[in-house]
C-alpha cells in the first residue's frame, strides 16, 4: 500500500484536498464549493462554517473511496491575509474578511503618515496593504466595537480550519507574513509594533511556527484520518510554491488562481523594492521570497464566461479566442481594484478600444491578454527594469494554466519559455509539508511539468502591447485617483 499525506486548501471558491504519495504523485482529489458574499461595493466575506461543511463532506467522499494508501499525515493551506476574529473558544464573531475586500484600505496612508517608513520596518518593510489582517483588526476596532471587545482570538482561514480539524491554535511564519504584525527578516511575532497599534501578536494569533513543524493531530471527521499528524501548513501561495517546485532562487512562479501571483524565491531576505511587492518568509526553513499580486486572474475569466457566455465551458471559450486577435482592445482587470503595482484599491476593470466591428469574442481575448500584460506589470515593479534579471526558469500553475491559448499568451508577453504544471499546487503543497514534517527532512517535491511553451511568433508583438498597457495603466490610475481625490474634496 501507497504511504500518502493528505493536504486541504481553503481557496477563495472552494475546499479542495489532495492524496499525495512519497514520490509527489495525486492520488486522489475532490473539491467541494462554498459562497462568497459582498456586503458593499469592494466588501468580501465568507462564513468560516462553510469552509468545515466542505470538509465533512469531502472527508466522507475520502472514505468512499476507500482508496488503498496508508495515511500518515495532513497539512492545510488557504486563502492568505483572510481574518477570522473569534471568542476565546475560536467561534467566529463575525464573517472572514477575505483577502481581495478593500474596506481598509484607508488605514495604509494613516499608518505610514504616523510611523513612516522607518517606523513599519519592523515588519520587514511590507507597505500597509487593505488586505493584511493589523489593518482589517482596525478596521474591526474602530466599525465594530462590540465584536472588537469580544475578540480573544484571530485567525488566518487555513489556520482556522485546522483549529476545527484538531484543537491546534497557531498560526505558521508563512501566513504571519501576510498579517502585519510579523518581523519577517527575523521570523518572529512583531510584538512591539503590534503593541504600538493597540494589537496583539501571539495571544491572538498563537505562536508562529515554521510550515512543516507538527502541531496537533486530527480528531474530528472519520476514522482513518483521527490521530493522524497535523503540521501548521502554509499560505496558499508559499504552498503552491512547495507543491510546483517554486523554491529555491533561479525560479519564478506565476499562478492563475482566483487573482494572479508572481512569485519569486530571494534565498535569504531582501526587503521589497517597490511598496507593492512582498517580502514574506518562504515555508521553506531560512527561505524568503518576493511576491507580486494582481487581485483578479482566473476571476476575470469567469466573470467573462458569466457575462458573454454563460452555457459554454471554459475549454469551448478557449477554443472560440483561439481564432481571433484583440485587434486592438485592451482589458485592464481590476475587477476587485489592483495591488500590484499600482496599489489603487477602488479601480475598476476597464475596457479600451472598442470599436463598431468588434463582437464579444475579441473581447475574450483582450481579457486574457490584459491577465497578462497586468502580470507583466507587476514583474516589472518587482524587477524595477523589466528583462535584465528575469529568472531563467518560469513555471505556471492554477486553475486558469489549464488553457493553452492563455498559457501561450503567458509565455508570449514575458518572452520565456513557461512549464505548465497542473493546479493541485497549493494542496499538493500542503500534502508534501506534512511528508517532510513527518518523516523529518526537507527534500524538495519532484514535479513533473505537462507542458511547455515557447515563446513564439506573436511574442514581439505583445512585448510591444504589455509596454503599451503599462503605460495606459500608469496614466488610467492617475486619473482615476484625481477623480477620488475631486470628488472626496467636493464632499
Ligand atoms: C496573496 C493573496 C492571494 C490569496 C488568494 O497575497 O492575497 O493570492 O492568497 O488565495
Amino acid at each position: 500500500m501507497d504511504s500518502a499525506f493528505m493536504g486541504w486548501d481553503v481557496g477563495t471558491q472552494a475546499l479542495k484536498a489532495v492524496v499525495l504519495n512519497e514520490a509527489g504523485e495525486v492520488l486522489w482529489e475532490k473539491s467541494h464549493p462554498y459562497p462568497i458574499g459582498s456586503p458593499a461595493e469592494t466588501w468580501f466575506e465568507q462564513e468560516p462554517s462553510t469552509w468545515l461543511a466542505a470538509y465533512d463532506a469531502i472527508a466522507e467522499q475520502f472514505v468512499a473511496a476507500s482508496l488503498p494508501v496508508h495515511l500518515r499525515g495532513v497539512g492545510f493551506t488557504g486563502q492568505m491575509h483572510t481574518t477570522v476574529v473569534t471568542d476565546a473558544n475560536g467561534c467566529p464573531l463575525r464573517p472572514a474578511i477575505l483577502w481581495s475586500d478593500q474596506r481598509a484600505s484607508h488605514y495604509g496612508p494613516i499608518l505610514i503618515d504616523r510611523w513612516g517608513t522607518a517606523g513599519t520596518a519592523a515588519v520587514g518593510g511590507n507597505y500597509p496593504l487593505a488586505n493584511f489582517s493589523a489593518l482589517r483588526l482596525l478596521w474591526i476596532r474602530d466599525h465594530e466595537p462590540r465584536i472588537f471587545d469580544n475578540l480573544r482570538r484571530v485567525a488566518l482561514a487555513k489556520d482556522w480550519l485546522r483549529n476545527q480539524v484538531s484543537g491546534s491554535w497557531a498560526t505558521d511564519v508563512t501566513d504571519a507574513s501576510g498579517t502585519y504584525l510579523f518581523d519577517v527578516a527575523r521570523r518572529q511575532w512583531a510584538s512591539e509594533w503590534a503593541q504600538h497599534l493597540g494589537l496583539e501578536t501571539s495571544s491572538w494569533f498563537g505562536p508562529a511556527v515554521e510550515s512543516a513543524t507538527i502541531v496537533g493531530s486530527v480528531m474530528r471527521g472519520p476514522e482513518c484520518l483521527c490521530g493522524l499528524p497535523v503540521v501548521a501548513g502554509a499560505g496558499d501561495q508559499e504552498a503552491s510554491a512547495v507543491g510546483t517546485g517554486v523554491v529555491s532562487p533561479g525560479t519564478l512562479g506565476i499562478s492563475l488562481g482566483t487573482s494572479g501571483v508572481v512569485f519569486m524565491p530571494t534565498g535569504e531576505f531582501q526587503p521589497p523594492r517597490h511598496p507593492a511587492v512582498h517580502a514574506f518568509c518562504h515555508a521553506v526553513p531560512g527561505g524568503w521570497h518576493w511576491m507580486a499580486v494582481t487581485q483578479a486572474a482566473a476571476l476575470c475569466w469567469r466573470w467573462y464566461r458569466d457575462a458573454f457566455f454563460p452555457g459554454l465551458t471554459y475549454s469551448e471559450l478557449d477554443q472560440r479566442v483561439a481564432q481571433v486577435s484583440s485587434d486592438g482592445i485592451f482589458f485592464f482587470p481590476y475587477l476587485q481594484g489592483e495591488r500590484a503595482p499600482l496599489m489603487n484599491a477602488q479601480i475598476p476593470g476597464i475596457l479600451m478600444g472598442i470599436r463598431p466591428h468588434h463582437t464579444a469574442v475579441e473581447i475574450g481575448k483582450a481579457v486574457l491578454e490584459g491577465v497578462a500584460f497586468s502580470l507583466y506589470h507587476a514583474w516589472v515593479a518587482m524587477q524595477e527594469d523589466a528583462w535584465p534579471g528575469l529568472a531563467p526558469r518560469v513555471v505556471m500553475t492554477g486553475g486558469g494554466s489549464a488553457s493553452p491559448v492563455w498559457a501561450q499568451i503567458i509565455a508570449d508577453v514575458f518572452g520565456q519559455p513557461v512549464s505548465v504544471v497542473g493546479d493541485a499546487g497549493a494542496a499538493a503543497g500542503a500534502a508534501w509539508l506534512a511528508f517532510q514534517g513527518v518523516d523529518k527532512h526537507d527534500n524538495p517535491l519532484p514535479v513533473k511539468p505537462l507542458t511547455s511553451y515557447e515563446p513564439g511568433p506573436a511574442s514581439p508583438r505583445y512585448r510591444e502591447d504589455a509596454d503599451t498597457f503599462i503605460r495606459w495603466a500608469e496614466r488610467l490610475n492617475q486619473a482615476w485617483q484625481d477623480e477620488e481625490h475631486r470628488a472626496i474634496r467636493s464632499r
